[in-house]
């Protein structure tokens, strides 16, 4: 008998439900939230507001598109961190009394763990699943890991940042040179455009597999500060070349340790997760290890890389298999857990 399992995603500023027929997705939908691009950045109590607002139609619309009852589904999966507190707290209550209500248990999922569980959705764009082990590069807005994978039920972060993460250093570039919120879709736009080797950053020394991003924004802005001094115009005039090189930059720094955690675990399995896994500077490099016959890459389809419920509904699916189920009292958290 197929299970179906609703997945809700609250942890940031995406409201997002999913309705998946064992690995299969019925319905996977996304609200997003405009609310944030004039401040720069996601607004906390904004984003829990514009969840509640959203959270009935976007769990209505997606048990519509899905075609299916309420009381057909098995299980409620929920991301229960790590995230915003306000913003997971909107998606776990409603989990809560919506599987109270139905009888049905709840699940709680990790978020970084359910960008990585995204590989094993079965959908038309995702042509193969990773075998384990393999190590995966996880990079969003709020984190950076290298994960290795052994099972569903067992990811190891073995190495990740020391400050900021992949995509908050895409988006604070992308705000010193006057784009808006979230920047970095734009830098991937405008590099496609530009040379990669017009301006050069420096790379930070952290030992190990870790990372640091938090000196390219200063390195950025004592950059531009001294350009500009010459050329008011000169973000302006060289917009995709800036953007060409910065993403250069981030993504070198990126691959430097995937090889070599690859080569000390000797796995050449690799995938890619996470929102800034939709850069197309990341996926090229990945695809070019790949070419090479260095690696066999995974790289999820768009929709699958950026926050959606999918990835927590089939996160759900696998903790369902193990009778894996959250008691009522369960609370969310923010920061990284394993
Ligand atoms: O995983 P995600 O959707 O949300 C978090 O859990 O953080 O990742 C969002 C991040 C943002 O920083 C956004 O700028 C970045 O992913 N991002 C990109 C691209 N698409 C999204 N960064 C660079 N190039 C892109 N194409
Ligand atoms: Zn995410």
């Amino acid at each position: 008998m197929s299970i179906y399992i609703l997945g809700i995603e609250s942890s940031c500023d995406d409201t997002s439900a999913a309705v998946i027929k064992d690995r299969k997705i019925l319905a996977n939908l996304i609200a997003n939230q405009q609310v944030h691009e004039k401040y720069g950045g996601v607004v906390p109590e904004l984003a829990s507001r514009a969840h509640q607002q959203n959270i009935i139609p976007v769990i209505d619309n997606a048990l519509k598109k899905a075609n299916i009852r309420k009381n057909q589904l098995n299980a409620v999966a929920f991301t229960n961190g790590p995230g915003l507190l306000g913003s997971l707290l909107v998606g776990t209550s409603f989990a809560k009394s919506f599987a109270l209500a139905l009888g049905i248990p709840i699940i709680s999922v990790n978020h970084m763990h359910a960008h990585i569980l995204a590989h094993f959705i079965e959908d038309e764009g995702i042509s193969k699943h990773p075998p384990f082990p393999f190590l995966c590069l996880t990079v969003s807005g709020g984190h950076t890991q290298i994960v290795r994978v052994d099972s569903y039920y067992d990811l190891k972060v073995i190495g990740q940042t020391i400050d900021d993460a992949a995509g908050e250093a895409f988006d604070k570039a992308a705000k010193i040179m006057g784009l808006p919120y979230p920047g970095g879709p734009l830098i991937d736009k405008h590099a496609r455009e530009g040379n990669p080797d017009a301006f050069s950053f420096p790379h930070p020394r952290v030992p190990e597999l870790d990372y640091s991003f938090s000196g390219l924004k200063t390195s950025i802005l004592y950059f531009l500060r001294d350009k500009l001094k010459d050329d008011p115009d000169f973000i302006k005039n060289n917009i995709n070349d800036l953007s060409a090189s910065i993403q250069k930059n981030i993504v070198d720094i990126l691959m430097k340790k995937v090889v070599e955690a690859s080569r000390q675990t000797g796995i050449n399995h690799i995938a890619l997760a996470g929102g800034v896994s939709a850069n197309s500077g990341l996926r090229d490099a990945f695809l070019q290890k790949e070419k090479q016959g260095k690696w066999q890459v995974y790289i999820p389809p768009f929709q699958y890389c950026t926050d959606n419920a999918a990835m927590i509904a089939i996160s759900g699916y696998f903790k369902y298999l193990r009778g894996d189920f959250a008691p009522q009292n369960i609370s969310p958290y923010t920061r990284y857990r394993e």
